[in-house]
């Protein structure tokens, strides 16, 4: 190999075979992208294990320099492409060329932001193909997503390894809309079950042009924010507009409704597929209500508190005395 140009530090042969024996026997064809990649060790092990092509992008000449002797001393310069510049950038245009990559190595020479990376992890997300692998090698403990909960983390000396798997790093992000008037134990229970599959929820709190709501969707926001605090990775939000734009603003895949019967279904059916025309990638999901829940609506909400009857158990506890006294003033409206 060629000597290491001053500034670069290359992986140590320890815990360089402690990643490829971590990874297995992986390496069948593909392509590795070999990010901040110093002397280019990773990538060059990677294409002598099996890889049949990689992309090195280093900003440093001298190791530019040194990735190019060692492709040369090891015969794989015509399987490789050296790109000189900056990750950021050349991120961009792999993922403008609609790129896919087995295998990414990421050894930052610096400490990457915790904002910093969410933002990072879904742009290798989008450039790993099915089935592929992210290798992130730090001098720090990692934070954030790749931090701990998700991949799996391995320690050598004051070096760490985390190895991710695509399907760790693709966040999906579902839409979950609504008018909310107000949000009900069915409503919550929908919500819930739609974060033990999704990676995030955003409730839409919408305006059905067709029902005539009795409180502003700001007020209706707040009852849902309240009773969905305990939840993680839930965020509520007031929707302007069609449910697609808001849908690809929050750059969600999915749309989740509850079901509850064969009558919601006709009207249902025709909403998705009228969004389906207008963003043919965004998939509609259905939960089934609990039987619990079945006859459970927030017009009926309405209807028992505007005539004093008992609400509880209709609507989450956390917001029950504030239904009771928004929704007890009949004023002739349900
Ligand atoms: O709780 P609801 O009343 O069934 O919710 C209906 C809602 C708000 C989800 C629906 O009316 C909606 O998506 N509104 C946004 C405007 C829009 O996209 N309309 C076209 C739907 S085909």
């Amino acid at each position: 190999m060629a000597p290491v140009p001053k500034g670069v530090r290359p992986t140590s042969d320890r815990v360089r075979e402690s990643v490829f024996n971590a990874l297995g026997q992986f390496f069948d064809g593909g392509e590795v992208l070999d990010l901040y990649a110093g002397t280019g060790a990773m990538g060059i092990e990677a294409m002598s294990r099996g890889c049949e092509r990689a992309v090195f992008v280093e900003r440093a000449g001298q190791a530019v320099a040194a990735i190019h002797e060692n492709l040369e001393r090891t015969g794989f310069e015509d399987r490789a492409e050296v790109v000189r510049g900056d990750v950021g950038r050349a991120l961009g245009l792999m993922l403008g060329e609609g790129r896919a990559f087995n295998l990414i190595f990421a050894d930052p020479p610096y400490r990457i932001a915790k904002t910093e990376v969410g933002a990072l992890l879904s742009r290798f997300g989008a450039l790993l193909a099915p089935g592929g692998r992210l290798v992130i090698e730090s001098g720090e403990a990692p934070t954030g997503v790749a931090g701990g909960e998700k991949g799996v983390t391995r320690r050598y000396g004051g070096t760490f390894v985390t190895i991710l798997e695509r399907s760790e790093i693709t966040m999906i992000v579902a839409v979950c809309p609504g008018s909310f008037d107000p949000v009900t134990t069915g409503h919550l229970d929908i919500i819930r079950r739609a974060c033990g599959i999704f990676d995030h929820v955003v409730v839409a709190v919408g305006s059905n042009l067709r029902k005539k709501s009795r409180l502003p969707a700001a007020e209706r926001a707040r009852l849902i924010e309240k009773v969905t605090g305990g939840l993680e990775n839930v965020s509520v939000e007031v929707m302007e507009g069609l449910l697609v734009d808001f849908a690809r603003d929050q750059e969600a895949k999915v749309v989740v409704k509850g079901l509850r019967a064969v009558s919601d279904f006709e009207s249902e059916f025709e909403q998705a597929q009228l969004n389906r025309k207008m963003y043919p990638e965004l998939e509609t999901v259905f939960i089934m209500a609990a039987a619990e829940h079945s006859f459970l609506s927030s017009s009926v909400v309405r209807e028992i508190a505007s005539l004093g009857g008992e609400v509880r158990g209709l609507v989450p506890e956390g917001i029950l005395e504030t239904v009771r006294e928004i929704y007890s003033s009949a004023d002739g409206n349900i």
